[in-house]
């Protein structure tokens, strides 16, 4: 495991790094795209939430009666930024359960990179949760610090924001603006171009997952 900067872990593994290359590849299609991106959440959402609140239950087994076992009791909120973190949310509820989801959805204006909110469907009263912020690109990072401040403003405990392609520039601006939230993600890539994609990244996202928009 890495550290690309404080509270920024790399999940470094041979298995993650060979799906990465793949989901770069322009020649990976869509399914495949899709695929890997959940295959991809697995690991990260299995790293992230290595101290997800458990507690204990008492089980009978085929061979041995009150045996004492543990189970996740925590609740953890999801929320993917539309549209390309729904890439995720289906892995994060393969591997945790008892997860609920909130959706926002993000725009990002590609002549000034702005991000503009057009959804947020986030709970009123977030006092005490765990949130897990779910999107697969952190290029300007602006998207990113957007979000987590809406769910700051509603009173999360703790954000873990799970991502899969970070930039550097990017990983700068979010540890600026939100240094207590950590972030896990597959790879971190040097740079941007002149029109804001992650260089060598793997494209836009949202459009290899779902699709061009006009
Ligand atoms: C992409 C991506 C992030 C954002 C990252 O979304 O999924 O949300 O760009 O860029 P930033 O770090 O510079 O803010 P996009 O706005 O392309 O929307 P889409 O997922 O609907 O295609
Ligand atoms: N959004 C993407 O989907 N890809 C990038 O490289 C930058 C922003």
């Amino acid at each position: 495991m890495g550290a690309a900067a404080p509270g920024i872990t790399v999940v470094d593994h041979p298995v993650l790094a060979h799906r990465v290359t793949a989901l770069r590849d322009t020649r990976t299609d869509r399914d495949t795209f899709r695929q890997l991106v959940g295959e991809i959440t697995h690991f990260l959402v299995y790293e992230a939430l290595r101290d997800l609140g458990t507690g204990e239950v008492v089980i009978d087994t085929p061979v041995a009666d009150g045996v004492v076992a543990c189970r996740v009791t925590e609740n953890v909120l999801v929320v993917p930024v539309l549209r390309a973190g729904l890439g995720m949310v289906q892995a994060v509820q393969e591997v945790v359960p008892l997860t609920e989801v909130a959706h926002v959805g993000l725009r990002r204006d590609e002549s000034t990179l702005r991000s503009e909110v057009y959804l947020n469907r986030l709970p009123r009263d977030l006092d005490g949760r765990r949130v897990l912020v779910c999107d697969p690109m952190v290029a300007t990072g602006g998207s990113l610090v957007q979000v987590c401040d809406l769910v700051r403003a509603r009173g999360a405990k703790e954000m873990i924001a799970l991502c899969i392609i970070a930039s550097e520039p990017g990983i700068a601006v979010f540890r600026a603006a939100h240094p207590s939230v950590r972030m896990l993600c597959a790879a971190v890539d040097p740079t941007l171009n002149d029109v804001g994609y992650i260089v060598p990244g793997l494209g836009d996202a949202g459009d290899r997952l779902f699709g061009p928009l006009d």
